[in-house]
């Protein structure tokens, strides 16, 4: 059994252009593994804490006080390098020592360990069952809205969902549903500026049904065209536009029954297959009223309802509020307890979405989680070589899977 020899934190930035870190891990069989920590923007208010109260040098010193000393010399093993950056960091919120750099540190030692058993990452994460052929829709986001642009609708992300056997296959559809998206916002306004948001989605001046009618019409080309089963889904982001009770879109204000009624007619309208956060983050019995409405039609996942705890995961499962996680690692900060709530979601046959942060960083392991989770859907921007970085990783295990 190999230990570890030697770790490093670096400060590194991420797509936003905002501070966050990078892990190194030697094992002493001489693997190494490197993996940097994303950042989100609309973040839970359950998430553990990214950094400790003075940021990323309040980080880097609590590395080099409390977390190094810990690791060195601990078995080369995911869940001991976990329990230990749990006991150094001593809080149930991770802002002793900072929930990016223990899920840096933690997938760096995963990526370390799949070097020196020479097997890719998946492979050391797969659940029971999980034999790397069966891979991730594709949610893909192709206009940005909310805290992730400037200008656009408020809701934050319109995705297109793509499904296919063969992941080329899933993501080529949803790069094109992208591509005709941006196609017809020039056609309909060429003297305007477009721009992008944070996740690469475009951003222009939509109201929110504008923004589902150009959403959809592209599905439906691309459908007919590719014979690809792709369709509109939506991440709400609600917790971003509630306040005092009241769900507050520039264009309307709605109390809880009326965003029922609201995002169940666009399921409706819209044929919308997907539909993240379409309430607060403390609305267990809202989301399960629209999960009752529209669950045998269009997936609805929790994101900042769950942020990947099993705690509130648990909550969610009892009160039957939605028929998927979104999962997210630097969330929880680790990945064993990433992959306990996955395995909770599994064992509770419901599915898991694997998903980007709207700051990422050009690497490509979240790909492998992905595929290890026998995920439902890996959800990851379209373009921009933060997000291009895991659509193709995915593609190569593709390539790779036994047919
Ligand atoms: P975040 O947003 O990474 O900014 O938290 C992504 C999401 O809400 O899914
Ligand atoms: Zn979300």
């Amino acid at each position: 059994m190999s230990r570890l020899a030697g770790v490093d934190l670096q400060p590194i930035f991420d797509s936003r252009g905002q501070a966050t870190v990078e892990a190194t891990v030697l094992l002493s069989s001489g693997a190494r593994g490197t993996a940097g920590a994303p950042s989100g923007a609309s973040t839970g208010r359950h998430e553990v804490r990214p950094f400790p109260a003075d940021g990323v040098p309040g980080a880097l010193r609590a590395f080099r006080e409390r977390v190094r000393p810990k690791l060195l010399g601990t078995e080369a093993q995911i869940a001991a390098v976990d329990a230990a950056l749990r006991t150094a960091d001593g809080t149930s919120d991770f802002s002793g020592i900072g929930g990016n750099p223990a899920t840096a540190l933690s997938v760096a030692t995963a990526l370390a360990l799949a070097e020196e058993g020479g097997r890719p990452l998946w492979r050391l994460l797969a659940r029971p069952g999980v034999d790397g052929t069966a891979f991730p829709a594709i949610v893909g986001n192709c206009l940005n809205g909310g805290r992730h642009a400037i200008g656009g609708p408020d809701i934050q992300e319109f995705l297109a969902i793509a499904r296919d056997p063969r992941p080329e296959r899933s993501i080529g559809a949803a790069l094109q549903v992208h591509a005709r998206i941006g196609a017809a916002l020039r056609a309909r306004s060429p003297e305007a500026a477009l721009g992008r948001g944070d996740e690469g989605g475009w951003v222009a001046r939509l109201t929110n049904v504008e923004a589902f009618e150009l959403l959809r019409e592209a599905c439906d080309r691309v459908r007919d065209e590719r014979k690809v089963d792709v369709r509109p889904g939506v991440d709400l982001a609600a917790a971003e536009f509630f306040r005092d009770g009241r769900y507050r879109y520039r264009e309307q204000t709605l109390d809880s029954d009326g965003q029922v009624a609201f995002v169940a007619g666009l399921v409706d309208r819209f044929g919308l297959a997907y539909v993240e956060d379409p309430f607060d983050q403390e609305a267990f019995d809202a989301h399960a009223e629209l999960q009752r409405a529209v669950g045998s039609r269009a997936l609805v996942v929790g994101d900042d309802l769950y942020t990947t705890r099993a705690d509130r995961f648990r909550r969610g499962i009892e009160r039957k509020s939605t028929g998927a996680i979104l999962i997210k690692v630097n969330q929880v900060g680790t990945l064993t307890e990433t992959f306990g709530t996955v395995d909770l979601a599994r064992t509770s046959r419901l599915a898991t979405v694997t998903s980007h942060r709207s700051g990422e960083l050009p690497e490509g392991w979240l790909a492998h989680v992905a595929l290890a989770s026998g995920a439902w859907g890996l959800k990851c921007g379209l373009l921009g070589g933060e997000r291009v970085a895991k659509l193709n990783e995915l593609l190569r295990l593709g390539r790779a899977a036994p047919p």
